[in-house]
């Protein structure tokens, strides 16, 4: 640490510096490099504040989802004023849900620039964790990137939250570039996952920087479930489905570069692409570095990986921070503006793989709204990447909750990703490749390919029952399934009266 001049404080005392209705950038892209000590010292004050029979809440900005220390506390305080642009946490999602918390979802590369253009308002603060800042002003990040650049850009005040479980020797993991504003915003200068454009740290005004935090907690990353026989199944189908693809001629062979989702069927997808012996060994320029790539890097089957997180487990992290010098050459972490730029991935030719909630027999897809109204998490960066795709592919199990319910429906109950957009779909079932086919041809192929069996017979029938148009619905009956699971807790056995 070389920061002589910047004030050491408590959390109490950060949190002190904050007012009422004030509009903070965390830090933070999933739990990893999200600030700890802070925001639960935030909370406690609105806890206080509340029991004095004051008003408190936070307008909480940050890269994505976050960890308990952050959303969680301050959700349970019921402290969040609104909230952007990505969650992950049960107690705010719930809080979403029944209307007490403002939250707004937004494509993650998106957000720096909203900020950047004023159109979330002033930000009050900027709160980062970081492994090192000096009295230059010079912040070397943790595990995360995301806005962090931008909110320290764009806040009248920063603290830092220093956290010394990470190592200074992070410096240099990190690729920091922020594009101008049009009409004056230049090319991105990336033509391969490991090419840089930035500085190593986050250059900021040093006045700015009131103060920091000392905090030695690692990142609050949850162990992944297990693969499971599904997931592992629709990760040989992917697998299965690239590899064809590679002998077709329609990928390169020496390959391209992969985006892979969030959560469990991504880490199980990502596993077993490493596992097959058709696919040669691959980069990866996506948002989220899990633990299924440091395994594959490990294994030799990964070359590099470009992200806006380190979101892995804490034996995995440990493991990397025993050998940093030998990841140093193989990881980078950027905004996430620049890791999810549509430029770059139309550029860069990447083949997007997302885990979808529910999907519609022509290929629409719904990735965050359960039965339409609750939020699940966001949409995260799965539309920077699906829409701008050498090859968009959606994941997900044929049926959810044991079979009651259908991922493939006549209609999705809320739409994320168009059929303009969705070129593969894959499921435990099979493999549907949309490309070129027009709607009629994509809900035989979805039914028949993808579907669980237990659902076929209805889908074939309300297709046919849906005889005109160019894409065949029956309004009337489009959320007929989603009706019976509402009414009996099971999407079987619709029965059609069209
Ligand atoms: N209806 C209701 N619930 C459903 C469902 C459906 N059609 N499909 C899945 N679910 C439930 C599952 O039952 C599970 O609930 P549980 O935790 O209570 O068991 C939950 O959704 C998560 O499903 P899981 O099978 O564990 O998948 P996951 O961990 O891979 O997450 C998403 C799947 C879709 C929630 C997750 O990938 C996501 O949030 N995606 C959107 C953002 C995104 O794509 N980001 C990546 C960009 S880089």
């Amino acid at each position: 640490m070389t920061a002589n001049r910047i004030k050491e404080m408590t959390a109490e005392e950060a949190a002190a510096l904050i007012k009422n209705e004030d509009v903070i950038g965390f830090s933070g892209f999933t739990p990893a490099g999200a600030c700890k000590v802070i925001p639960t010292a935030i909370a406690k004050k609105a806890m206080a504040e509340h029991e004095a029979g004051r008003p408190f809440k936070v307008g909480v900005v940050t890269g994505a989802s976050t960890g308990p220390s952050l959303d969680g506390a301050l959700a349970k305080a019921n402290a969040v004023l609104f909230r952007t642009p990505y969650q992950s946490n049960a107690d705010l999602r719930k809080q979403i849900n029944s209307g007490e918390t403002r939250f707004f979802d937004m494509h993650l590369s998106l957000l720096p620039q909203y900020v950047r253009y004023g159109f979330l308002g002033k930000f009050n603060w900027a709160i980062v964790e970081a492994c090192d800042v000096n009295d230059n002003g010079e912040i070397t990040l943790t595990t995360s990137v995301g806005a962090s650049p931008t909110f320290c850009d764009v806040a009248d005040k920063i603290i830092v939250e220093l956290n010394t479980y990470h190592p200074k020797a992070l410096r240099g993991f990190h690729d920091i570039y922020l594009p101008d504003s049009p009409p004056n915003r230049k090319e991105l200068r990336i033509f391969k996952a490991d090419d840089r454009i930035g500085t190593e740290v986050v250059k900021v005004d040093p006045a700015k920087i009131v103060g920091y935090v000392v905090n030695h907690a690692p990142d609050e990353v949850a162990e992944f479930k297990e693969s499971n026989p599904i997931t592992q199944k629709i990760g040989e189908n992917t697998a299965r489905f690239l590899a064809g693809e590679i002998a077709a001629g329609r990928i390169p062979r020496e390959f391209l570069p992969i985006q892979s989702g969030v959560g469990n069927i991504a880490n199980a997808v990502l596993g077993a692409l490493g596992a097959n012996p058709e696919i040669p060994q691959f980069s990866l320029y996506s948002e989220v570095i899990q633990d299924s790539v440091i395994d594959l890097m490990d294994a030799g089957r990964i070359r590099f990986a470009s992200g806006t997180s380190l979101t892995v487990t804490k034996d995995v992290m440990d493991r990397l921070y025993k050998d940093l010098s030998g990841y140093r050459s193989k990881i980078l972490l950027r905004p996430q503006e620049i890791s999810n730029s549509p430029e770059l991935v139309r550029r860069l030719g990447i083949i997007s793989i997302n885990t979808a909630l529910e999907l519609d027999i022509f290929g629409n897809v719904n990735s965050t709204h359960v039965l339409g109204k609750n939020i699940m998490n966001g949409i995260g960066g799965s539309g920077d990447f699906t829409r701008n795709a050498y090859i968009s592919i959606f994941t997900c199990p044929s049926v959810a909750k044991g079979g009651k319910i259908s991922a493939i429906v006549p209609l999705c109950s809320h739409m994320d990703h168009s059929e303009h957009s969705v070129q593969v779909i894959i499921t435990e079932q099979g493999i549907a490749d949309l490309r070129g086919k027009g709607p009629v041809e994509r809900a035989r192929l979805i039914i028949e390919n993808c579907a669980n069996p237990d659902y076929r017979g209805e889908l074939r029938d309300y297709l046919k029952a849906s005889k005109d148009g160019h894409t065949p619905q029956t309004l009337k009956y489009s959320f007929a399934m989603h009706e019976k699971f509402l009414e009996t807790g099971d999407m079987r056995g619709v029965k059609w009266d069209i």
